[in-house]
């Protein structure tokens, strides 16, 4: 696994779902992730973007287990971790946390914050006693930025980026290695994203914290990613560190997909603009056949509704799928 953290080959979730309009007619399968590989090493954040729908935050439950994955293989510390039985998973539960999107929606709203951060420290026995449990609450608050007086506070009374600062504690109570990070500043203010972003720096520089850290915003993503993966209707696209891959576009969904980011270079935005997307993402429960993005590409050719293209190494670990690239 060259000593990667988390390891992710091959990895498909399909969901079972039935049509709303017909209850008792067949169930159809949605491939939300269809074949995804990638690693995390240590202290490293792996940056996950696509549209809306292609697949990233079911890569990232799948991963924690809250899905049993259809398919592929998952690695943390170098074992695997795909089937084990939810008894053998639980110590895996204090190691790999998630962070939220929603900051008002993923804080219970009858626990206190010193509750919320503490259960961790109970369920995962890491303290001993309630003095103990107390003080390490008062240490995680700190470290987030907020103060004493907030520990009995409820998520109302808070600010969109302080009940983020309160997920990010929880996350950190139980000590993890890895995080998944899904749109956690999508929903705030601009000036309070820089600071969030900031914080979970922070704590992946003191803790070695490993992250995939999903988002629509490719700005940020570039500013906190060590490597990026593009994900296309449940497949991944291109992948590759991210200086070279915001360098050096090599997949035509990438190249689309980042020409609709307003560039702070006005010619630079204007060669970009050039190759716009056209088209709906087709459905993931009935999938183009061949390559998922040939509805929408102008460089499509017959072999493209044949066969879908593997992820192959396009040069120094840039990894892409698609016919017309080659090493
Ligand atoms: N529990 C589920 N049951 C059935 N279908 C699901 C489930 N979770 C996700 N899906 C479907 O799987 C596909 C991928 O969804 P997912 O939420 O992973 O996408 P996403 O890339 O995170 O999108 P967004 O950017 O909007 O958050 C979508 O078509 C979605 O409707
Ligand atoms: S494989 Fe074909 S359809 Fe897919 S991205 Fe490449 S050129 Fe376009
Ligand atoms: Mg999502």
């Amino acid at each position: 696994m060259n000593g990667e953290l988390l390891g992710v080959r091959d990895l498909k979730m399909y969901f079972g779902i039935r049509d709303v309009s017909s209850w008792f007619g067949p169930r159809r399968i949605l491939k939300a992730v269809d074949g995804v590989s990638f690693g995390i090493g240590r202290g490293r954040t792996f940056g996950l973007v696509g549209e809306s729908g292609c697949g990233k935050t079911t890569v990232g439950r799948t991963i924690l287990r809250l899905y049993r994955p259809t398919g592929g293989e998952i690695f943390f510390g170098g074992t695997d971790i795909t089937s084990l039985s939810e008894g053998e998973f639980f110590p895996y539960r204090r190691t790999m946390q998630m962070i939220f999107q929603d900051p008002f929606t993923s804080l219970d709203p009858r626990q206190t914050v010193g509750e919320i951060i503490g259960a961790p420290l109970s369920v995962h026995k890491l303290v001993s006693n309630r003095a103990e449990r107390n003080e390490r609450v008062r240490e995680l608050v700190s470290m987030v930025g907020l103060r004493n007086d907030h520990i009995g506070r409820y998520p109302h009374e808070f600010s969109g980026g302080q009940r983020q600062r309160i997920g990010i504690a929880r996350a950190l109570a139980s000590m993890p290695e890895f995080i998944v990070c899904d749109e956690p500043v999508s929903a705030l203010d601009v000036s309070i994203q820089a600071q969030i972003i900031n914080l979970l720096e922070e704590f992946q520089d003191m803790f070695g914290l490993a992250y995939l850290f999903i988002s629509h915003d490719l700005s940020v993503v570039r500013h906190i990613s060590h490597r990026v993966g593009v994900m296309y209707l449940g497949n991944m696209v291109e992948s590759a560190e991210v200086n070279e891959l915001y360098g050096n576009m090599l997949h035509p969904y990438t190249k689309s997909l980042m020409s609709a980011v307003p560039a702070a270079d006005p010619i630079a935005a204007k060669a970009l603009r050039r190759i716009i997307l056209e088209g709906d993402v087709p459905s993931p429960i009935d999938p183009p056949s061949g390559c998922p993005f040939r509805t929408r590409c102008r460089e499509a050719s017959d072999v493209c509704a044949e066969r879908n293209p593997r992820m192959a190494d396009a040069g120094a670990g840039h990894m892409v799928a698609c016919h017309n690239v080659t090493a």
